[in-house]
């Protein structure tokens, strides 16, 4: 079974994180098929809408931290900038079905959706300090803008994590559901934006986003201090300790 299904249901382009036993956690070749799947969906003219969700019991537990520490001894980049610039370019909606922990990117690539529905189990976090790292997906642009500076920075510099109601009241989710509705209602949301004039549809999302300041400077900013702070040693301490199942200790760090 491929750790990322993509199946189309009439005008929508379901995309589902299939990768329950690792909480969906995303690898390089996962990013690579959504990539594909977000291309082709701006390709065929079938399709009207991409719904995005995970399946278990959580959307995605972010990067894969394993895939995260061997291209940090490779020295390679981070698998997540095109998945980056193929969400943050997408012209048709997006609409995202968020079911359990949505982390890290998990929580990030919200902010590029156009609608988010969230089950009641749905929490999000975005531990990137924790992990020795900095955002990505310009959500250090996004979340201020969206939530206000001091609960960004709880999202983003504490690392503090919150409920589905509470990002229902930050203004990042448009409505909460009970976990066994969440796809009914994420679906209907996708076949209501499917059944409005499509070209309409793309220049509202076009002209929504051109009113944010330059986010893919901002992703390609961030992206530089990321792949830095990937071969960082507070970042391999915490790489370490996830894989240890340990603390990570950052005493020794100035
Ligand atoms: N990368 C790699 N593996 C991950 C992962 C990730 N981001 N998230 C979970 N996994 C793996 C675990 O290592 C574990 O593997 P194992 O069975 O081989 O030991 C398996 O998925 C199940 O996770 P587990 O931690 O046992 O489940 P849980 O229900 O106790 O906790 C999470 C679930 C998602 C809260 C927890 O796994 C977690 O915090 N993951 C890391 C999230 C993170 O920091 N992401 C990076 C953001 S930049």
């Amino acid at each position: 079974m491929s750790d990322v299904l993509v199946t189309q249901q009439g005008p929508v382009l379901e995309v589902l994180f299939n990768r329950p036993e690792k909480k969906n956690a995303l690898t390089v070749a996962m990013y690579a098929a959504v990539v594909d799947a977000l291309h082709r969906a701006d390709e065929d003219r079938a399709i009207r809408v991409v719904l995005l969700s995970g399946s278990g019991d959580t959307f995605t537990s972010g990067n894969d931290i394993k895939d995260f520490q061997s291209r940090a001894a490779s020295k390679e980049a981070t698998g997540a900038s095109p998945f980056l610039t193929a969400l943050s370019s997408l012209a048709k909606p997006l609409v995202a079905a968020v079911n359990g922990a949505a982390i890290g990117v998990g929580t990030t690539m919200l902010a590029h959706a156009d609608l988010v529905i969230a089950a009641a189990s749905a929490r999000f976090l975005m531990p990137f300090t924790s992990l020795g790292l900095v955002p990505e997906a310009a959500s250090s642009l996004l979340f201020p803008r969206l939530v206000g500076h001091q609960r960004a920075s709880a999202l983003l510099l504490l690392g503090e994590p919150i409920d589905a109601q509470t990002a229902r009241d930050w203004g990042f989710v448009n409505q909460v559901v009970a976990d066994a509705d969440l796809m009914t209602t994420a679906r209907s949301y996708a076949n209501r934006l499917a059944a409005l004039p499509p070209a309409s549809v793309r220049q509202t999302k076009d002209l929504i986003k051109n009113g944010r300041p330059d986010v893919p400077g901002r992703i390609a900013e961030e992206l530089v201090l990321f792949r830095e702070r990937l071969h960082s040693p507070e970042a391999a301490e915490a790489f370490q300790a996830f894989v240890e199942k340990r603390k990570p200790d950052f005493s020794k760090f100035s």
